[in-house]
């Protein structure tokens, strides 16, 4: 507290991001990073970027990147933004596009960030309740509604909603804009971007962090019509004109033209989620159906928080929420098999 901030800071609740501990040796499924590094091919682009060119400032379009998101995706320059991280993106969206005299709607157990921008940029909104299943029902979201967001597959629960579903929900809102945070979709969905040409208020929002390992560069971006990428860019530019360096271009832009690697390590994570779900249901975890590069799970026999504690001191960190209806569950990332092995060691004797 200072009587030198501004009124607003001291409303806000700030996002309190996973553990990255200081301590080497810990099995890290805490933060749902991918195990395996990026393509060779990043880092190749990475080394030829690091170069007297640093002197100046990227392009402030991206332009190299766009170009290759938007051939990937089957879509143009013009439906592409990109941003520090999704994190950054998604701000941008709140501030461009969500904010409305009817509030914003999204899940009661979601990606935590949600709320945390909307106190930033004072918008208001209402949460509605996943069904009994933690799914999503697009039904609770036709009501009175001034914008619509949620990710899918859903964070924490890792449950994914049928493309078909989403679709309907844009005919019954073609007033809202509807956001889509795909940060886990390559973990096991089909992207909505495929709806982009034809639904001019839905924004899709993807991230370089978990399907291509680059967590680190912080790459995100946005696809949909572009009236909407316009509003993201004016506030972009409105806030900062470089948000991507030279090395993230580069490395970001290299990870779409290696398509046998992003497969392969998506393919590994998705064979050692089946593995690690069914071998935690053998020791009586209730696992849900997981889309994603996580498990989100609870034991009827163990309190969460004491597992979750019990876990690390066995050197293995897994990610455990103090909120209302998922307190019982952790959220465990899937690692490589011999981290996922180790989990399911320590499980073993934790629950002996
Ligand atoms: C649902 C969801 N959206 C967005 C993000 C942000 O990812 P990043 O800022 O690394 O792109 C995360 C990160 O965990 C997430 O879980």
């Amino acid at each position: 507290m200072s009587r030198f901030w501004s009124p607003i800071v001291h409303t806000l609740t700030p996002y309190v991001p996973g553990e990255q501990p200081k301590l080497q040796n810990l099995v890290k499924l805490n933060t749902n990073e991918n195990p395996y590094g990026p393509s060779p091919k990043v880092l190749a682009a990475l080394h030829d970027a690091n170069n007297d060119a640093l002197r100046l400032y990227p392009d402030p379009n991206a332009d190299q990147l766009k170009d290759a998101i938007a051939t990937y995706h089957g879509l143009k320059r013009e439906h592409v933004f990109v941003g520090n991280g999704s994190d950054e993106v998604l701000a941008h969206a709140f501030c461009a596009l969500l904010k409305h005299d009817k509030p914003l709607l999204f899940p009661d157990i979601s990606y935590s960030f949600y709320p945390v921008y909307c106190g930033l940029y004072q918008i208001d909104y209402r949460t509605v309740p996943l069904n009994d299943a933690f799914e999503i029902d697009v039904a609770d979201y036709e009501g009175d509604a001034g914008a619509i967001i949620f990710p899918n597959p859903n964070a924490p629960t890792g449950r994914l909603l049928p493309l078909a579903d989403i679709e309907r929900l844009l005919q019954r809102q073609p007033d809202a804009v509807v956001v889509v945070d795909e940060a886990y979709i390559d973990f096991g969905g089909d992207s909505a971007c495929t709806l982009i040409e034809r639904y001019p208020n839905l924004l899709v929002v993807q991230t370089l962090s978990k399907s291509r390992s680059l967590a680190g560069l912080r790459v995100g971006f946005a696809l949909g019509h572009p009236q909407l990428i316009e509003a993201l860019e004016r506030v972009k530019n409105s806030f900062n004109s470089y948000p991507l360096d030279r090395l993230a271009i580069a490395g970001a832009s290299a990870s779409f033209a290696d398509e046998a690697y992003f497969r392969a390590s998506c393919d590994k994570v998705i064979a050692s989620r089946e593995k690690l779900s069914a071998a935690m249901r053998e020791l009586g975890f209730d696992v849900l159906p997981s889309a994603a590069n996580f498990v989100f799970a609870r034991h009827p026999q163990h309190d969460a928080g004491q597992l979750a504690a019990g876990l690390r001191e066995h050197g293995v960190i897994v990610r455990h929420f103090k909120a209302p209806r998922i307190d019982q569950h952790l959220r465990i990332s899937i690692g490589t098999d011999a981290e996922c092995d180790a989990l399911i060691a320590a499980l073993h004797t934790l629950l002996r």
